[in-house]
Order: structure tokens, then C-alpha cells, then sequence
């Protein structure tokens, strides 16, 4: 039975929740696979604005199961911050399902992501300081509490303890803030008994759902270019947000996947540091902020921005297995005189053919770009694709020339329903 992926496909932030949102109205099971709280998906229906770190974004559907999978790091008081946010404005997180196999965040973690931050100068990856390196390099060394610890809270409380002095120390190494550890011992003792109705064997419930021909969701958070392998390193996340992470993620193989939707922004943005050609540094950049409202929703950080680079939606194609593209926030553009399109990047004036293996290439890089005249008009009600301005048009046929997949949707605004839903092109079920 199907199983759609959603991935990001550029720096994150591309509209992804906003698409699940859309896609998750026929789904049974919405589950995020990576990342934490680093993430900030935004949904709008009517006058309401949702805007989730850690909870599945389908959880807006009764009929949906939201489900936290074993490759989420999980901080205890974001999620139950927003359950508690949730259930207070009627939506109900009680089918909600936690992997017993999710690493858990501590707030040694952020103290850590903190203290190297600061230690880094110059050369900071502008992380979220939500401690998602740190709980990752906890469980890459094989030292981290996973969440189904707490389903014994003897055992649980002491690990916390052990961890905690352990930490303790490497905090003091790096120069940070130090943490009071019976304070947190205490705190997470409370939290871990209120998490133990919401852990699950979150592997063999997804696959009992797909045998039973349910329809499961994979929920990417970050981006193909924030993958700790096939990103910007190391101005990356510590996780693997391209599809590959999504079978790690939830348990579920990578052949069980019948649709893997990358989600595009019809610009570019990047929060935090690192390299992007296609960076727009003059009032247009500003403009682009302006209008498209980027400011970032977990740290409100400005979003830098920049023209749509079809090398890098070509690369998420290629590392991601797409079967399709969504295409969001078209309605940005219009008021642009001129659209651009990077569809190539020149090193040392030699045509690249691939997106370049080592990051630091790209800070030399020059973008050719394709430009179109801009559409001056709203796109704000334009419900099928025939009735886009014909440079609108013409921009989505690029990304299609581009990538060698098609575009199946198309963003005309932050609400809900404000997307185009292609029925002339084929997408998987
Ligand atoms: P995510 O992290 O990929 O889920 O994206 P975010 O929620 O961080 O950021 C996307 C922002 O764009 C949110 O404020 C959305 O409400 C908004 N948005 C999504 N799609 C569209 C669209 O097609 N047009 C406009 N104008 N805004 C959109
Ligand atoms: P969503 O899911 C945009 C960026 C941070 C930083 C880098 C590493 O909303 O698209 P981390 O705290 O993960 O160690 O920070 O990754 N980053 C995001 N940028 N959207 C996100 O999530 C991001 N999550 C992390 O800004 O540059
Ligand atoms: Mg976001």
C-alpha cells in the first residue's frame, strides 16, 4: 500500500507542512523519521495558524495517527508544550505514538550545542541551540537514552544521573553554562512518567498499518542540503533528511516508498551559516523577505534568500529518488519585474555537469541563470494550472526541463487551500 515521503529540497523551510497538511486530509498515519524541534512546519486553515516542531503535521486530521519515529531526537518539554498547545485549541494528540528507539534531548545537549557554537567564532554553523548535534553524537558513540527507558523509571531516573555528571564534565571542557543536576534528574523523572502512555513499537505498528493497507506519510523535517551527508557540510543538521534517512527512520524499507514529493520553494532561503550561490545580498533579497515573510518559525532568525537553483533540485532528484516536485510560494513573485532561474553553475568558467561533492566549491561558483519577465499580477485564487500567467507557466516548465520530473503542485498562498493541484500530470498513488 502506498507510502508517501516528503522531503525538502533545498535549505528547509520550503512550505513541506503545508503540503503534508494537503496530502495527509487521505492519510491514516502521518510520522516524522529525523531532526527534532529544530524544525518549524507551519500550517494555516482559515484565521488559524499551527506552527509545529516536533508532532507529525497531519495531527490537524482526527482520523490521522501521528507518530514520532525512531530517528527523531525528542525534547520532553517542547513536546509536551505542544501537546498541551494543541489540546487547548481542540486538536487532540491522544493517538499520538512515540518510538520506544527515539533518542532523548537533555538539557546537557543544548548547554553543548551552546558552548560550541560560541567556541566556533567566525566559523559558526548558526545552529538552533535546540541540543540536536549533541543528541545525535550521543547516540553515534552509542551513550544516549532512548525514549522506551522511561517505561522503567528506576533505571531511567539513574541513567539520567549518570549521564547528566558525565556531561557535567564535557560542558566545563568546552566552557559552557553548567547545569544543575538534580534539578533536571528531577524534571525529567516527571516528564518520562508522563511520556510512558505514548511509547509504542513504532517499526511493527507501521508495518501492521501497511500490511492492513493503511496509508502511511513519512514527514521530512530540514532539507536535501542540511543532510549531514549529502549537505553543505558541516553547515548541515546531524541527521539525514533525505529519503534514505526516512526508511532508517521509521523502519519501514526502502522499496515500501511508492511516492517521494520534494517540496521547492520557487526562491531559495537558508537560515545559519554556509555557502549559496544563487544568494541575493541587494534590495531584491530584501524584497524576498518582505514579501515572503522569511523569518525563521523556531528562531526568528532573518532567512537569507535567493533566485531557484535547478542544479540543486536536480541533485535532490538524484539523492532523493523524487518522483515529483511541489512547487511553493509562486505567489512570492509576483510583484517581480524579472525572475530568474539558476540552471547551471560555472567553476573557473568551466560548465559544471554535477553539483560539486566538496562544499567549499561553491563559494566560488558562478550561476548562470535562465530569466523571465515577471507575471505583475496575483496569483491568489488561481485554482488550475492552464490559468497561471504564461511566464508562470514557463517557470514551472523549467524546473520540469531541470529535474526530469514534474511538478504535481503548485503554492499560490500560505493557506490551506491556496495550491494548485495538477490532474494533467501522473503522480504515483
Ligand atoms: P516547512 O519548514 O518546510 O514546513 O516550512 P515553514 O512552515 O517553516 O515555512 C513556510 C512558510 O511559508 C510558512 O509560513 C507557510 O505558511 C508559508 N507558505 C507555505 N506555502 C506557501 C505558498 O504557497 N505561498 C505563500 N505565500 N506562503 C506559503
Ligand atoms: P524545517 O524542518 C531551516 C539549520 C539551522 C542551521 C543548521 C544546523 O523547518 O525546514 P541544527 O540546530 O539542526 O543543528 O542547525 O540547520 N536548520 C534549519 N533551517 N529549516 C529547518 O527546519 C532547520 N532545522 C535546522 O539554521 O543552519
Ligand atoms: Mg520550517
Amino acid at each position: 500500500m502506498p507510502v508517501t515521503t516528503v522531503v525538502g529540497t533545498q535549505w528547509g523551510d520550503e512550505g513541506k507542512a503545508k503540503v503534508i497538511d494537503l496530502l495527509s486530509a487521505s492519510q491514516d498515519f502521518v510520522v516524522r523519521y529525523q531532526g527534532g524541534h529544530n524544525a518549524g512546519h507551519t500550517v494555516v486553515v482559515g484565521s488559524e495558524r499551527y506552527a509545529l516542531q516536533l508532532i507529525p503535521s497531519g495531527v490537524l486530521y482526527g482520523t490521522v495517527t501521528p507518530v514520532i519515529g525512531n530517528g527523531v531526537v525528542v525534547d520532553l518539554p517542547t513536546l509536551f508544550k505542544e501537546i498541551d498547545s494543541l489540546e487547548s485549541r481542540d486538536v487532540s494528540c491522544a493517538r499520538l505514538k512515540v518510538s520506544s528507539q527515539a533518542h532523548l534531548i537533555f538539557p546537557w545537549h543544548q548547554a553543548i550545542d551552546a558552548a560550541m557554537e560560541s567556541g566556533r567564532g567566525d566559523g559558526k554553523i548558526g545552529t538552533t541551540l535546540k541540543g540536536i548535534g549533541p543528541a545525535y553524537a550521543d547516540k553515534v558513540r552509542r551513550v544516549g537514552i532512548r525514549a522506551g527507558a522511561v517505561l522503567d523509571p528506576q533505571s531511567f531516573e539513574k541513567s539520567v544521573r549518570e549521564r547528566a555528571i558525565a556531561a557535567q564534565k564535557e560542558i566545563a571542557m568546552l566552557g559552557g553554562e553548567a547545569i544543575d543536576i538534580d534539578e533536571v534528574v528531577t524534571q525529567f523523572v516527571a516528564l518520562g512518567s508522563r511520556l510512558v502512555p505514548y511509547i509504542a513499537d513504532t517499526v511493527n505498528v507501521l508495518h501492521d498499518a501497511k500490511d492492513a493497507k493503511k496509508r502511511i506519510l513519512l514527514e521530512g523535517a530540514q532539507a536535501t542540503f542540511l543532510d549531514i551527508d549529502h549537505g553543505t557540510y558541516p553547515f548541515v543538521t546531524s541527521s539525514n533528511p533525505t529519503s534514505g534517512g526516512a526508511a532508517a527512520g521509521t523502519g519501514l524499507g526502502p522499496r515500501d516508498m511508492t511516492r517521494i514529493v520534494g517540496i521547492a520553494k520557487a526562491y531559495t532561503t537558508r537560515v545559519g551559516s554556509g555557502p549559496f550561490p544563487s544568494e541575493l545580498t541587494d534590495e531584491l533579497g530584501d524584497k524576498l523577505v518582505d514579501i515572503g515573510r522569511e523569518f525563521g518559525t523556531v528562531t526568528g532568525r532573518r532567512r537569507r534568500t535567493g533566485w531557484l537553483d535547478t542544479v540543486m533540485l536536480k541533485h535532490a532528484v538524484r539523492v532523493n529518488s523524487l518522483t515529483d516536485i511541489a512547487l511553493t510560494k509562486l505567489d512570492v513573485l509576483d510583484t517581480f519585474d524579472e525572475v530568474k532561474v539558476c540552471i547551471g553553475y560555472k567553476l573557473n568558467g568551466v560548465i559544471l555537469t554535477g553539483y560539486p561533492d566538496r562544499s567549499e566549491l561553491l563559494d566560488d561558483i558562478e550561476p548562470m541563470y535562465e530569466s523571465l519577465s515577471g507575471w505583475k499580477t496575483s496569483l491568489s485564487g488561481v485554482s488550475r494550472f492552464e490559468d497561471l500567467p504564461e511566464s508562470a507557466r514557463a517557470l514551472v516548465r523549467i524546473v520540469e526541463r531541470e529535474t526530469g520530473i514534474p511538478v504535481s503542485m503548485i503554492g499560490t498562498g500560505p493557506e490551506r487551500d491556496a495550491v494548485i493541484v495538477r490532474d494533467d500530470v501522473k503522480v504515483p498513488a
